[in-house]
């Protein structure tokens, strides 16, 4: 027997990445995401699917510029805090005390506290429902050396199906 199911719940469990975005000399803000993906090898793409009333959606269509910076599950409170507090009104870098890094081809700055970064340039925008879909080129990839070669083991931020937070299927919200 089959029996229906918010269609999100078996699609858990999901990473969590800390999406940077704004300019690193102009108080730049953290995102977390789960909607976050591969789409094209060559070039290389990624997409992001982000709502419309995030302070980070504003810095993103603004700049045109973000960088995914793969969290370790270390970082488990600044991860849920980035998710749950909006950069309309907290600095989420001095709240959180991570650190803020020069990237390489972008005015973003990465995570330094992270393990690896892509570092992207918007090439398209798509509406999709509640978000939109922000479609970024990586123009630079790097990671921790020690992890790299194996010589750190990371295990990655994410989480389970969060049953009470989500469900569109039941309205709930
Ligand atoms: C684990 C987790 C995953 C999340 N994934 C997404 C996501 O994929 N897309 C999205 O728009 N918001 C997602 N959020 C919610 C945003 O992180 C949240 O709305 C955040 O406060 C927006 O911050 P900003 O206004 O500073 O940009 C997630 C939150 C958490 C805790």
């Amino acid at each position: 027997m089959k029996v229906d199911v918010e269609y999100l719940e078996f699609m858990w469990p999901m990473r969590h990445f800390l999406i940077t975005c704004g300019d690193i000399a102009d108080r730049p803000n953290i995102i977390t995401l789960s909607f976050c993906m591969p789409v094209s090898k060559r070039p290389p793409l990624l997409a992001c699917a982000i709502g419309r009333g995030a302070y980070s959606y504003k810095l993103i269509t603004g700049t045109r510029e973000f960088v995914v910076n793969v969290a370790p599950s270390e970082l488990r409170k600044e991860t849920y805090y980035c998710g749950f507090y909006t950069g309309y009104d907290v600095d989420k870098f001095k709240e959180t005390g991570l650190t803020p890094k020069p990237a390489r081809a972008v005015k973003v700055p990465i995570i330094d506290e992270c393990v690896a970064h892509m570092e992207c340039k918007v090439r398209q925008e798509i509406e999709a429902g509640d978000k939109t879909l922000i479609v970024g080129e990586v123009v630079e990839a790097y990671a921790d050396e020690a992890v790299v070669k194996g010589e750190r083991k990371v295990e990655f931020a994410r989480s389970s199906f969060p049953r009470k937070k989500y469900g569109t299927r039941f309205g709930v919200t």
